[in-house]
């Protein structure tokens, strides 16, 4: 049990990569929030991890809008107790050529995947510092460590506002390592390279996603694409106290992506 009597926040917690986090955290004995805007994913999500005895609560926050990741901390720290961990994981993406790409996009883009992150670890942080502890796992992206085509069907990329968000995940990483790390807060950033959720899926057709998947498992060092459980285990890592002599860090799981190396 890695993370007995601790309580830990997904946000982007009802879907995909987050979800899985979860359902993993769950398992190793934490009280588990998630931090979402789709509000029935997060009541079937929380349903089930009671069915199966866990403790666990989610609320809607929506990460861009500094007031509602204020009002869930406090909301979690007064149901709970504590906060001892902060999965900063909440996403989007929106491909468009860089040519075409408006200011909105870019707006929305890096509202959610980098101003969110910005704005939880600022409301969590607080309570954190009161304890003497915190985790906080950031999740970047293999497109926030290299430039890569972002799909092989033809498209040069597309990912601009992405990459950018993604690139800056990492560099907020080490600075709230910085900041954070004389009270007792880690800051650790994973990079994730390409695994099959809704995400995935967003502004590709079917025949697409598995072209991009299919190009992936072709070039991959390993030559298949990830499972959700890989990709948990490496977020369990740095939200636990294995990892507790680790800050700042960014580690990229993504099967060895040689268009970044
Ligand atoms: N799937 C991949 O291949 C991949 C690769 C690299 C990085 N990532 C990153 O992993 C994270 C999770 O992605 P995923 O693949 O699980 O996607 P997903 O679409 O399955 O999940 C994203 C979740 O974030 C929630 N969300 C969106 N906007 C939000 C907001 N404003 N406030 C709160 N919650 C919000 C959604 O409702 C959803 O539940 C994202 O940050 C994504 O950029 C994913």
């Amino acid at each position: 049990m890695r993370l007995k009597d601790k309580v830990a926040i997904v946000t982007g917690g009802a879907s995909g990569i987050g979800r899985a986090a979860i359902d993993l955290f769950a398992s190793e004995g934490a009280s588990v929030v998630i931090a979402d805007i789709n509000a029935s994913a997060i009541e079937a999500a929380v349903g089930e991890l009671r069915n199966a005895g866990h403790k666990a609560a989610g609320h809607m926050c929506d990460v861009t809008r500094r007031e509602d990741t204020h009002e869930f901390m406090k909301m979690v720290h007064a149901e709970f107790g504590r906060i001892d961990v902060l999965v900063n994981n909440a996403g989007i993406t929106r491909y468009r050529p860089f040519a075409e790409a408006t200011s909105e996009d870019w707006d929305a883009v890096l509202g959610v995947d980098l101003k969110g992150v910005f704005f939880c670890s600022q409301a969590a942080a607080p309570f954190m510092r009161r304890q003497g502890y915190g985790r906080i796992v950031n999740i970047s992206s293999a497109l926030g460590t290299g430039a890569a085509p972002h799909n092989t069907a033809g498209s040069p990329g597309g990912s601009a506002a992405y990459a950018s968000a993604k690139a800056g995940v990492i560099m907020l990483t080490k600075t709230l390592a910085r900041e954070l790390g004389p009270d007792g807060i880690t800051v650790n950033c994973v990079a994730p390279g390409t695994f099959l959720t809704p995400i995935s899926a967003s502004n590709r057709t079917p025949d697409e996603v598995e072209e991009h998947l299919e190009h992936r498992r072709r070039n991959l060092l390993l030559r298949r694409v990830g499972t959700l459980d890989e990709l948990a285990s490496v977020i369990l890592f740095f939200a636990s106290d294995q990892a507790s002599y680790v800050t700042g860090q960014t580690l990229s799981v993504d099967g060895g992506r040689s268009d970044r190396m």
